[in-house]
Parts: C-alpha cells; sequence; structure tokens
C-alpha cells in the first residue's frame, strides 16, 4: 500500500503504476485554525509514506501521514522523502543556530522503520533520522530528455558539490565531458562563479545540479557559458525548488531548456524518478 502525502501525488501514482502496489485513498483536509487532518484507509498492514517537504506544512503531513498508517495497522513503513526540505540547513552555521536537518529527520524517524531520501544535499543527513535511512541516487534520470545528436557536450556541475551528479548524468546519456566551476555564495540569491578553463565555444552544455531554488547558480552559470559561446545549453536538476522568480529569471537567461525531476511537482518536473524508486523498493523486498 502506497500513502501519498499532497505534495508527491503524481509521483505516489507512478510509483504505484511502477511496482504494482496499491495506492490508498487519502484526503487532505484542515480544521478551521489551519491544522492538518490527514485520513487514510484503515487497512494497510506494509505501508509505503511517500511526501516531498518543501513547506512546514509538508513536515506535518508527513508526520500525521505516518501516524495514520501506523493507525491502519501497518506493522511495517518505509518513508519514502522524495525532496527533504531543510537538509541543506545540516550544520549550526552561527553559534546558536540548530542543526535544522537533524531536528526535522529526528522527528520524520520516530514514525517509521525505514527511511529513503532521493538525492539529499549531502549524504549524511541519512544518520540523522535514527533508524536506517539511506539516499537514492535519481541523477540517471536526468539523461533521459536529451536529445540523442548533442555537439561535443559537456556535463557541467556549477558547483564542487554536484560533479558526481554530472559524472552520472554524463554516464548516461554515454558520451561527453565532465567538468565543473567554482562557487562562492554572497548571499541567499546571488553566488559569484570562478568558471573552469574548458573551451565551450559551439559545445552543447547540460548543466546539472542538485537543486534550483532561487536559480541563483543556474543563472551565473548560464550567463558564463553564453559570454564564452556555448551553443545549446540545458539546465537540469533532481529538485527544482524554483522559488519566487526562479523560473522566469532562468527563462530570460536564454536557455534552451529546464527540466527536473517529479520530486517537487512543478511545470518543469518532466522526468519521474519512479523507476530508481521502484528498483530500490524492490531490492528490499
Ligand atoms: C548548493 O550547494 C546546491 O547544490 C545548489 O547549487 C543550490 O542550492 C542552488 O540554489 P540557488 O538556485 O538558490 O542558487
Amino acid at each position: 500500500m502506497i500513502i501519498s502525502c499532497s505534495a508527491s501525488q503524481s509521483l505516489a501514482a507512478a510509483l504505484a503504476t511502477e511496482t504494482g502496489r496499491t495506492l490508498a485513498d487519502v484526503s487532505y483536509t484542515a480544521f478551521p485554525d489551519g491544522e492538518l487532518l490527514f485520513a487514510t484507509e484503515p487497512d494497510a498492514d506494509t505501508a509505503i509514506v511517500i511526501g516531498a517537504t518543501p513547506t512546514s506544512d509538508a513536515h506535518i503531513e508527513l508526520l500525521l501521514a505516518q501516524d495514520a498508517a501506523r493507525e491502519a495497522g501497518a506493522q511495517h513503513i518505509t518513508t519514502v522523502i522524495p525532496y527533504m526540505g531543510y537538509a541543506r540547513q545540516d550544520t549550526a552555521f552561527e553559534p546558536g543556530q540548530p542543526v535544522s536537518a537533524r531536528a526535522v529527520a529526528t522527528a520524520i524517524g520516530t514514525g517509521t522503520d525505514h527511511v529513503l531520501v532521493v538525492n539529499p544535499h549531502t549524504n549524511d543527513v541519512c544518520d540523522y533520522f535514527g533508524v536506517p535511512a539511506e539516499p537514492v541516487d535519481a541523477a540517471s534520470r536526468l539523461a533521459e530528455p536529451l536529445p540523442e545528436s548533442l555537439t561535443d557536450p559537456v556535463f557541467l556541475a556549477p558547483d564542487e558539490g554536484a560533479i558526481s551528479i554530472g559524472q552520472t548524468v554524463r554516464d548516461a546519456y554515454g558520451a561527453g565531458a565532465v567538468d565543473y566551476f567554482t562557487k562562492t555564495r554572497l548571499s541567499g540569491t546571488t553566488v559569484e562563479i570562478a568558471p573552469s578553463d574548458t573551451d565551450v565555444a559551439d559545445r552543447d552544455i547540460v548543466i546539472v545540479d542538485d537543486i534550483i531554488a532561487t536559480g541563483g547558480t543556474m543563472s551565473e552559470a548560464i550567463g558564463v557559458l553564453t559570454d564564452r559561446g556555448a551553443a545549446r545549453i540545458y539546465a537540469t536538476c533532481i529538485h527544482p525548488v524554483l522559488a519566487r522568480n526562479a523560473r522566469v529569471r532562468l527563462a530570460k537567461s536564454g536557455i534552451t531548456a529546464l527540466y527536473g525531476t517529479d520530486t517537487l511537482e512543478r511545470a518543469a518536473s518532466t522526468v519521474s524518478v519512479a523507476p530508481v524508486l521502484a528498483d530500490r523498493l524492490r531490492d528490499q523486498q
């Protein structure tokens, strides 16, 4: 039985199709004071609870869904977190600040037996759940929409943290170079990019990142590539957070295409991670 939170309905449906499991009836309502009310079918034995947590309400809803599964009789609960919010706050950056990723992971871990997290910002956050938790790498899926005839392509990580994702997408595509830029974050929305020496003129570029949030990182990288005469530029990511004006910012930057996966349900979420999750769940049966 797959029990879906409201933020992950399309992915839950795709996962049900991929795995042949039943998609549980669910309802998402709220009390007049704003408190959420989650309900599901009262007959689950083994439950897969799936819910991205891009907002505080989504976090609460995931906790309620886990508890509903337990109340419904589930003896074993696997919690799938397609996008884990707060994962980038994986350390106390200033004295007096929390390790926010640990705080939310601890809460999620109390309601489940096992956790799968799709491309967390760092795999280390899996240690915070207090129950067995594993990252699931869905980066290979980003090769799927690319045209077969890219010209001398470069798979570019906009910072060092995304190099392995770039390599995975290149391997899945089957050809091309891997390169990376070096990034310094100046504020929440602005970054400074130090480009590499790679000649990108007249080459097709696939920029690969784990997250596009404000679009600041991607915009800077696109600017550098455009100035250097790159041909087509594809902006891709696992998690298309696309906060505030990010979509317009990227549309104006001159990209050929923007796409991400359905770990977050956006217009740009044209690639599903369901096959990767289904494989992982099958391996664990
Ligand atoms: C940072 O380390 C991540 O890999 C992304 O590059 C970053 O989160 C993107 O954020 P933004 O779109 O706001 O630049």
